[in-house]
Formats: C-alpha cells, sequence, structure tokens
C-alpha cells in the first residue's frame, strides 16, 4: 500500500491536521504538516484550523495539545510513546515534595504527566524556560522538575537557585565525556552543539545549547563552520541536513560504540503504517478527565501568556 497517499487522503477527509516532533523519523517529518520541537507543537495545537490533530511525537506533547484544545480530537500513533521524564516523576511522590515548600512556585517541564502539571504552576520547555524564569519575582523560591540537567544549566544561565527534582533523560544522559574530548581534539574545525538535557560534563564542550529548534537554527545559519557535533537525539539529523546539506554532522560520541542508545524509543515508536492506522480507525485518541484537565490547564496557559509576553499572577502558597 502507497501508505503517504493513504495518509493524505485520510487528512483531508477527516479534516486532520499531523504534526510531528524532530526526533519522530524522517518519513514521518515528511509527511507531517508541521515539525518542530515541543514548544512551537503546543503553539500549533492552538493554531491550526483543522478540528483534530494527529501528534507524532511522544504522549506528553499530544496531551498538552488535548489539555490547551479539548474541543479537538488528539491522536497518537502509539499510546505507548512515553517518556523517561515522565516516569521518573510519579503523581503522588512529586505532590509530596510540593507539600514540602508549600511556599515556593513549581516550574515543571512539559515533558510530565497531566497530573505532574495539574500541580504545578508553570510549565516550561528548553525553548523558553529562562524567560519564563524571569517572569517569576526574583524573592520567590522555585521547585524544578523533572529534569535535573536542564534545571542546572537554567539556573547557571540564569544565576537563579532552584531546589531540583532528580529527573533526567534516558537518552541524552548517554553521552560520554571522554570520547567528546577526544573527538573535538580530532575535528578541531568542528562546532559542539547540545541539548540542555545532556549532563554538565557534556554541556561544557558545548558553544551552542538549546531546544531541538535553537540546534537547527545554529546549523542552519552559522556559515562560519560546515561541520558540528550534535549532542542530541538522532532524529534532528533529517531536518538539519536538509537545510544544511553542505555541512558534515558527527553524532556526540555515547558510552556504547555499538549502541543506538541516541535513538529516542519512545520517539522511535511512531511509524508511518501506526499513522495511516490512527487516521482510519481514529484511535489511538488521548484523553485527559475534565477535572484534571482544567488543573493542568492552568500551568500551560501560565505558560502560552508569558511566552506570548503577557503578565499572569502567582499562588502565594500551594493549596494542594
Ligand atoms: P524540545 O523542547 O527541544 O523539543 O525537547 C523535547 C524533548 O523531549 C527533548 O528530549
Ligand atoms: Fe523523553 Fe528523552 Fe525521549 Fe525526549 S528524548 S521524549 S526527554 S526520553
Amino acid at each position: 500500500m502507497d501508505y503517504r497517499a493513504e495518509i493524505q487522503k485520510l487528512k483531508s477527509e477527516k479534516d486532520v491536521a499531523i504534526l510531528a516532533h524532530y526526533y519522530a523519523e524522517g518519513a514521518i517529518q515528511d509527511l507531517a504538516d508541521y515539525v518542530g520541537d515541543s514548544f512551537y507543537l503546543a503553539k500549533m495545537g492552538q493554531q491550526v484550523s483543522q478540528k483534530n490533530i494527529l501528534l507524532a511525537g511522544v504522549v506528553f506533547m499530544a496531551e498538552s495539545v488535548k489539555i490547551l484544545n479539548p474541543e479537538k480530537t488528539v491522536l497518537v500513533p502509539d499510546l505507548m510513546a512515553g517518556c523517561s521524564l515522565v516516569d521518573g516523576a510519579p503523581y503522588d511522590k512529586y505532590l509530596a515534595w510540593r507539600r514540602q515548600h508549600p511556599d515556593a512556585l513549581c516550574m515543571t517541564y512539559i515533558n510530565s504527566s497531566a497530573e505532574v502539571k495539574s500541580i504545578s504552576d508553570v510549565i516550561i520547555t528548553s525553548s523558553n524556560a529562562a524567560q519564563i524564569l524571569e517572569s517569576i519575582p526574583r524573592e520567590r523560591h522555585i521547585l524544578f522538575g523533572p529534569d535535573q540537567h536542564l534545571g542546572q544549566w537554567l539556573s547557571k544561565k540564569t544565576g537563579r537557585e532552584m531546589i531540583f527534582w532528580p529527573g533526567a533523560c534516558q537518552v541524552h544522559i548517554l553521552f560520554n565525556a571522554d570520547r567528546l574530548r577526544q573527538l573535538i581534539a580530532e575535528q578541531p574545525d568542528a562546532l559542539v552543539i547540545a541539548h540542555p538535557e545532556c549532563d554538565d560534563e557534556i554541556l561544557k564542550y558545548a558553544s551552542v545549547i538549546g531546544a531541538t529548534s535553537k540546534l537547527l537554527t545554529e546549523v542552519e545559519t552559522n556559515k562560519n563552520y560546515k561541520k558540528f557535533i550534535v549532542a542530541t537525539e538522532t532524529g534532528i539529523f533529517h531536518e538539519m541536513q536538509k537545510r544544511r546539506p553542505d555541512a558534515e554532522l558527527i553524532q556526540a560520541p555515547v558510552v556504547d560504540q555499538n549502541c543506538l542508545c541516541n535513538d529516542c524509543p519512545f520517539m522511535k515508536m511512531n511509524t508511518v503504517e501506526k499513522i495511516y492506522h490512527a487516521l482510519k480507525t481514529f484511535k489511538p485518541e488521548v484523553s485527559v478527565p475534565e477535572e484534571l484537565r482544567l488543573k493542568a490547564f492552568i500551568a500551560l496557559d501560565r505558560m502560552m501568556k508569558i511566552t506570548a509576553g503577557h503578565s499572569v499572577t502567582w499562588p502565594d502558597l500551594f493549596q494542594g
């Protein structure tokens, strides 16, 4: 079957927009209507005119779209496409942590469950984290979770102290600093760029650190370099190479040379065939119970408002 043609047909018949993350495989990025980082996908979820959305990324991204757009049907190719950061921050433990610091504001990475979002004050992504932190009054204490590496990078960048939840991305922590140092010595004309989910041992070698969209723009626009050592998930190479066909892209080395460790196993659960089936059957659909959605909406909506330049108010105490 020509899945690509069938998908295009079903998409228009059923009024569906396909949104894909840069870590989805190249063939999926090529058939999507919009491809982007996690913030862009949340924003496009609000802007597309189609009544229905299929999100080829991971489930927390689709849940965020649903929380912001309850009137839309949000489909995913595979409901098992989770995330190690979500798994590492269970609701009851996150709640107990919050309760230990009732006067602090809780900034939570979008890579979290709807339940965890519902007990957070604001959501951030790696592309807007600094802007959102700036909007929080300096005298407020801040809890940051669930990615400790993103939090520590942010804290260094802004000079703000925070209390961190000890979570990590299982993909980004697998880069190896000794082997990276060796590679840099072998490739002195390459620029190292990294996602802030990498740990500090890797980030200290990176000249540019940022969300997937920022790394992509760097490769596209920095014509001083023709070689880039890239410390993030492999899916991004597809679009990077398209935008800079002349550039040599080198994957930063991982712990085990022979493993496919920098393929996110959750992102790679998305396949063209599953997208076809999801469009055909209109399943699986992401659902968030309304009471939970309304609570999670508050923190996500604060993120959208701050990022759009609006001011917001902050609660004095955690009431949960
Ligand atoms: P971005 O916000 O950069 O898209 O990152 C999402 C993610 O899951 C990185 O591992
Ligand atoms: Fe989660 Fe890491 Fe996969 Fe991103 S790359 S979805 S943070 S497991």
